[in-house]
């Protein structure tokens, strides 16, 4: 069956066409990215209006990449939580209509589980039960896979996302937003253990993260020593290591606390900041110690993109997860 998937959640208007749910025809991702850097952020109202603007042309030129006539299409998987509420509309609204005047499902799916979805479309690709982590710029949560529609939270962030503490400290230190790819490359030319910052834990919720501190502190180093024009490449590069270094061990101690506790099942990886050479590499040394099979989605498909929510969308629709006439869309939402 010929999906169509379309996803506006952030600041990526993206339309794909996926068969069966693992092969991929088309994935057309329109970035916002140039708008909301003159911002140093996304701007949810600008956002909106962008997705509105474009994803006529974006479905259209999915569905002509696929090779599939439109009338082809068995059902339209749209994601409809979490997400800025203005930008979910713009592609529910258009799904919607699209799914109408086609005479086929609507599929509605949590942007979460599209992110684990774009393993599937990689090969090998993992079969549930599995443990995701998902890490992105909105959400950091570990998650039991018990079936592909069966989800249940082990752990979630208390304050920020992986991607949002990456992105506000490149912003401090000055470098071109989204930041999270930049610290990428810096953290690769310093040291590690040039700077300690700290790495909290949630009292009594050993499997949840939190990130604000960490951030706050980075900051706080780059304040006190004179502001971002006053620090060298090379200091750049240590404190853009020294962070990397406490952000990845903070997410893989809870990895290796959760298979030892809960077993080793297989890990997928998920999310924007799955694409993260640091935390690749860590992840994988972890699961090798460990002998857990690990699932990483290419580094095209880590961030925003419907190819995983049409894929997503597949799996709901063989559990009979349609949207009823009346679908709404929600800005937060558990998994
Ligand atoms: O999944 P995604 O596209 O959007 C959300 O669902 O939030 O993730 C975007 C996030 C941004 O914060 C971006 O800076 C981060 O993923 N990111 C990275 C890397 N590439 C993207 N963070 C760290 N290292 C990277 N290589
Ligand atoms: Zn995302």
């Amino acid at each position: 069956m010929f999906i169509l998937g379309i996803e506006t959640s952030c600041d990526e208007t993206s339309a794909a066409v996926v068969e069966d749910g693992v092969k991929l025809l088309s994935n057309v991702v329109a970035s916002q990215v140039d708008v909301h850097s003159l911002y140093g952020g996304v701007v949810p109202e600008i956002a909106s209006r962008a997705h509105a603007e474009s994803i006529s042309a974006v479905v259209a030129e999915a569905i002509e990449k696929s090779g599939v006539k439109i009338y082809d299409i068995g059902a339209v998987a749209v994601t409809y939580a979490p997400g800025l509420i203005g930008a979910l509309l713009a592609g529910l609204s258009f799904a919607k209509g699209l799914s109408y005047a086609l005479g086929v499902p609507l599929v509605p799916v949590h942007h979460i589980r599209g992110h684990v979805a774009a393993n599937y479309l990689a090969r090998p690709s993992p079969k549930p039960p599995f443990f995701a982590l998902v890490v992105s710029g909105g959400h950091t949560s570990l998650i039991k896979v018990e079936d592909y529609a069966v989800y249940s939270t082990i752990g979630s962030t208390r304050d920020d996302a992986a991607g949002e503490a990456f992105d506000k400290a490149a912003r401090v230190m000055g470098l071109p937003y989204p930041g999270g790819a930049a610290m990428d490359t810096l953290a690769e030319k310093g040291d590690p253990g040039a700077v300690k910052f700290p790495s909290p834990r949630v009292e009594g919720h050993e499997f949840d993260f939190s990130f604000s501190g960490l951030k706050t502190s980075l900051i706080n180093y780059v304040a006190n020593n004179g502001g971002e024009q006053c620090l060298d490449q090379k200091t750049k590069a240590d404190i853009a290591a020294s962070f990397t270094f406490t952000l990845v061990k903070a997410v893989t101690d809870r990895l290796e606390r959760l298979f030892i506790k809960k077993g080793n099942l297989p890990l997928v990886l998920a999310g924007g900041v799955a694409a993260n050479s640091h935390l690749r590499k860590s992840v994988t040394l972890l699961c090798e110690k460990h002998g857990a099979e690990l699932f990483m989605p290419p580094i095209s498909l880590c961030g925003d993109n419907a190819a995983m929510i049409a894929s997503q969308g597949f799996f709901e629709l063989l559990a009979g997860n349609i949207s009823q006439k009346n679908q709404n869309a929600y800005a937060s939402l558990g998994v």
